[in-house]
């Protein structure tokens, strides 16, 4: 493979817009080709970032012998098809959160990455943003001393997706509020607690908003649900997540916590991401910002894939913890549909 690496975006939605951005900041990338059935969302990233090759099937682009790297950003259920048969044409593959509509097939993305030699990233990009990477960083150096609790939600007031009209399609998107958004916020949390052995989970899971969907659209998955993970030597996680909810504004959005017995991270805030230490016994403590890096979000996730194809690096959000997302997501789904808690041992 030649220095600079040919990519070929398939899906040219807004993470389809991402990805290209993310190729041009980080440098030693040439957009080669795109595809879309939507003539004019593949006009459209070709006019915006120059790039010459179109097609409209994913298919035709992933057997386009100029192309190193295919970035998958389809409906969830066209992630494993895809992303299977690019592995096998021997691309490596950046495919988009969430992994898969479930564990089995992000599994068999697993082992043919394995089997081919090539780099499979998930676009998991909490990971990859500058207060999460700092949270990260500090967590990792045990400035929190040991974490045993996280608490992670991302509640939207009024937001369903609708994109091309497949998200609220359960068989087409693997589920609602959970996979699309609870899937991050799983993700970042379980990174930040550094991704313990889930054990058992416990979930709920409402549909109280369908009629905000258009009546001609297929509208059978979760607008909210809630959720507590136990993993290895007890830790515990609880995640929450909405499309739709009543709320007070100030609830509208994003929160990560992480608690440790000398301290605690909090992500999100509006200084950005902030430590809390040397606790007294009033509860105050030293509250201390955390310097994030220069470089974030698609930009950087771009930057570490680069290092995984030319020099091996290992991957942040590779197969393993795609897989691994799904069998906690899968669990949670099953613990849902039957009211019980589910055992993943
Ligand atoms: N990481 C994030 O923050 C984030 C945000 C939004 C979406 N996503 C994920 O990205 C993926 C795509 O979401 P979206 O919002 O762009 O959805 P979307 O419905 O808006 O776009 C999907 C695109 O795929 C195209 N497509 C479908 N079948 C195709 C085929 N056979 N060949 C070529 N193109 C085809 C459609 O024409 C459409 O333009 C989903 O998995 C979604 O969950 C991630």
């Amino acid at each position: 493979m030649a220095d600079t690496i040919r990519v070929g975006i398939i899906g040219a939605g807004w993470p389809g817009s991402a990805h290209a951005k993310g190729y041009q900041q980080a440098g030693g990338y040439k957009l080669a080709a795109v595809a879309d059935l939507i003539p004019q969302r593949r006009k459209s990233l070709m006019g915006e970032f120059g790039i010459p090759v179109e097609y409209a099937d994913w298919a035709e682009l992933i057997a386009d012998p100029n192309i190193d790297l295919v970035s998958v950003c389809l409906p969830t259920d066209l992630h494993a098809v895809a992303g299977l048969a690019a592995l096998r044409k021997g691309r490596h593959v950046i495919c988009e959160m969430p992994p898969a509509t479930n564990a089995v097939e992000a599994r068999r993305m697993e082992t043919a990455a394995a089997k081919e030699g090539k780099t499979l990233l998930y676009a998991a990009q909490r990971r990859f943003g500058a207060a999460e990477q700092a949270a990260h960083q500090a967590i990792a150096k045990g400035y929190a001393g040991e974490i045993y609790h996280a608490r992670a939600s991302w509640t939207r007031t009024r937001g369903i997706p609708i994109g091309t009209g497949w998200f609220t399609d359960g068989a087409r998107s693997g589920g609602g509020a959970l996979i699309d958004l609870g899937a991050h916020m799983l993700d970042l949390a379980w990174h930040l607690m550094g991704q313990p052995v889930p054990r058992s989970v416990f979930a709920a899971g409402h549909q109280k908003f369908q009629s905000l969907t258009p009546a001609e659209m297929k509208n059978n998955v979760e607008d909210s649900a809630f959720a507590i993970l136990r993993f290895e030597g007890g830790k515990s996680l609880e995640l929450a997540c909405s499309w739709a909810i009543n709320q007070p504004p100030n609830q509208n959005g994003t929160a990560c916590r992480v608690y440790g017995d000398q301290g605690a991270v909090e992500v999100y805030t509006p200084r950005g991401p902030v430590l809390y230490r040397g606790f007294e016994p009033n509860g105050r403590a030293k509250e201390i910002q955390l310097k994030q890096p220069k470089s974030g979000g698609h930009m950087a996730l771009m930057r570490h894939a680069r290092d995984c194809i030319v020099r091996g690096a290992a991957p942040i959000s590779g197969p393993a913890t795609g897989s691994g997302l799904m069998r906690m997501l899968d669990a949670l789904y099953k613990s849902i549909a039957t009211g019980k808690s589910i055992s993943l041992t």
